[in-house]
């Protein structure tokens, strides 16, 4: 959800920034831009589209320079609404939203200001233009003391040609320090060959400069510089041999899964199981694919524990007031750690006295900090937006923690990656379906008790990347009205791996196929009456929604390629939503 970058250093700027800007993407790419200071004046490059859309940023000279990757919120993904929004000598990058910024744009109207975008985030250039009076850090004090709402900004002032101001507030900000220069951006993975970071907390402001970084706070009191070592520096965000990052990602679930595993955190999780006695209820929090991790989490927990745990789509469980207290956990699950519901569900939990525990796979994110027990997920950074090895080594997580908490190990897990093998290898034959996919008028996903996560993240990761419409349904919900959408057009896949709930699902596959629908079945089993079968290896039951989302990830790859769209760039999805 738009990601800013600033550089200054002895390098050219421009430069650094594309290519960080190339690595932010994944939060937004409706628009671009590059703004660098020098000889009294900012020069800035920006248009809608991809980062690629302004590669003739590249020839601006200049060693001190601002980035930005766009998901529109307010204006559409037009030029006009391109950051960085540059007013007199102040240009701007941002991300999150200044909520107050329709009464600011209203008083600095008149004051005579004219605004060229639709954009909150123009009100912050118009502000610090207004403010200035020679002193750049006063006049960005000025201004943030005004902005309601989140965000994170860098910006350049053209009597300081060298210097770029960083500020935080509810939007993730990173500071990192190379040999040749200093580096902001809103992910690490940007920060490139930086060995050193320092993540910015909320009401702290940086002043970056070629030589090193000033620290301050809201009221300009000095903060100390406490960098870090920067360990996910050489993270590989390269395709290799694959055409797509989702391919690419959905091949490294098997080693996901295994180092998901491998690394769980036993004394975590003994604190964990020390504490279980004081929670008489548990909720999951998280939005999107990790929401589906979630629900099977809440089954396999509860099942270990013995009390109710229940998983909740963050944004709704801000909105409705759920019961916490002392006595309940609330475990909050997100891939980024940075995503704004979820973030905003940790912070309400912690408010109302509830213990939160975090699993992510960002544990320098602002989510990890939060945590009162931290997990991690091992799964290395994910590039495609559609979530996929995060989603298997979120349920890897589960079942560790799970059967940690029932005193055992998920053996299972260490075996994986040879099911996963296996499961690759079916790759030709759901290509061919999804060819025939690509056609339907509308996909919908059912599954019966463990099945239904994976029906319902299948059919979300189709949407995601295929755009074709459809949804998940419990499969003996579906005939309780949503049965009217089904006929010769529509295609069903079913989800079918529980033996004990077998006979009930075939039932279902038997109500579809009659209103005409094609039936695709994703099953270890033989006598599923479906039109076509994605078959599954043997595994343990319980095991099951690891082993499914391989082909139903595929599923939704291929069709998306049959109908010659970028699963690695959906139209307007981020990767990582950092406003509410
Ligand atoms: C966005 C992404 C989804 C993702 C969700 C939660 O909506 O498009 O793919 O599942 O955020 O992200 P998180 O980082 O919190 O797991």
């Amino acid at each position: 959800m738009c990601g800013i970058i600033a550089y200054t250093g002895k390098r050219q700027a421009a430069g650094i920034l594309y290519e960080g800007l190339t690595r932010l993407e994944y939060r937004g790419y409706d628009s671009a831009g590059i703004a660098l200071s020098g000889g009294q004046r900012i020069c800035c490059v920006k248009r809608a589209g991809r980062v690629s859309a302004i590669a003739d940023a590249l020839t601006m000279p200049g060693n001190c320079g601002i980035g930005h990757t766009r998901w529109a919120t307010h204006g559409g993904a037009e030029d006009k609404n391109a950051h960085p929004h540059v007013c007199g000598k102040f240009a701007v990058v941002h991300n999150g939203i200044i909520e107050n910024y329709m009464r600011l744009k209203a008083e600095l109207a008149d004051m005579g200001h004219v605004f060229s975008s639709d954009t909150d985030s123009e009100t912050a250039a118009h502000l610090l233009e207004a403010y200035y009076r020679g002193d750049l850090l006063e006049a960005v004090q000025k201004t943030v003391r005004e902005l309601e709402g989140s965000f994170a900004l860098c910006l350049l002032c053209a009597d300081y040609p060298d210097r770029v101001v960083c500020v935080r507030q509810k939007s993730p900000l990173i500071v990192g320090a190379g040999a040749d220069g200093m580096l902001a951006a809103s992910d690490i993975p940007a920060l490139g060959a930086c060995k050193k970071i320092r993540v910015l907390s909320d009401g702290e402001i940086a002043l970056l400069s070629p030589e090193g970084a000033e620290f301050f706070d809201f009221s300009l009191s000095s903060l100390p510089a406490a960098f870090t070592d920067n360990a996910v520096r050489s993270v590989a965000v390269e395709k290799g041999r694959y055409a797509h990052f989702m391919r690419k990602e959905i091949g490294e679930e098997g080693r996901a899964v295994r180092d998901t595993a491998r690394a769980f955190d036993g004394r975590e999780g003994a604190r964990l199981a020390a504490d279980a006695g004081l929670f008489s209820r548990i909720y999951i929090a998280a939005c999107g694919t990790a929401y589906h991790s979630a629900l099977t989490g809440a089954s396999l927990l509860e099942e270990a524990l013995r009390v109710p745990v229940t998983a909740e789509t963050a944004g709704e469980f801000c909105c409705r007031r759920p019961l916490l207290g002392r006595d309940t956990l609330v475990l909050a699950v997100s891939q980024s750690g940075e995503t704004a519901d979820t973030l905003a569900a940790g912070r309400l939990a912690k408010k109302r006295g509830a213990r939160l525990a975090v699993l992510t796979n960002a544990g320098y994110s602002t989510l990890a900090r939060l945590a009162d027990y931290r997990f991690l997920t091992y799964a290395g950074v994910e590039v495609g937006v559609a979530a996929t090895k995060t989603y298997a080594a979120q349920l890897a997580f589960f079942y560790a923690l799970a059967a940690f908490l029932r005193g055992g190990r998920a053996a299972f897990l260490e075996k994986f990656p040879a099911v996963h093998k296996k499961l690759l290898r079916e790759e030709g034959r759901i290509r061919r379906l999804a060819a025939d996919v690509a056609s339907a008028r509308g996909v919908y996903f059912i599954g019966r008790g463990a099945d239904y996560p994976s029906a319902l993240e299948g059919s979300l990761k189709l949407r995601e990347v295929s755009y074709l419409p459809g949804a998940g349904y419990a499969a003996g919900e579906l005939k309780h009205g949503s049965i009217a959408l089904l006929d010769e057009t529509a295609v069903v896949v079913a989800v079918v791996t529980q033996k004990r709930l077998k006979e009930k699902s075939k039932n279902a596959v038997c109500e579809v196929r009659s209103r005409g629908a094609k039936v695709i079945a994703v099953t270890p089993f033989s006598d599923v009456p479906a039109d076509a079968v994605l078959p599954l290896p043997p595994c343990p039951q319980r095991y099951y929604p690891l082993a499914s989302e391989v082909p139903l990830q595929l599923l939704a790859y291929h069709t998306a390629l049959a109908r010659g769209l970028d699963p690695d760039r959906p139209r307007n999805l981020a990767k990582s939503v950092t406003v509410e």
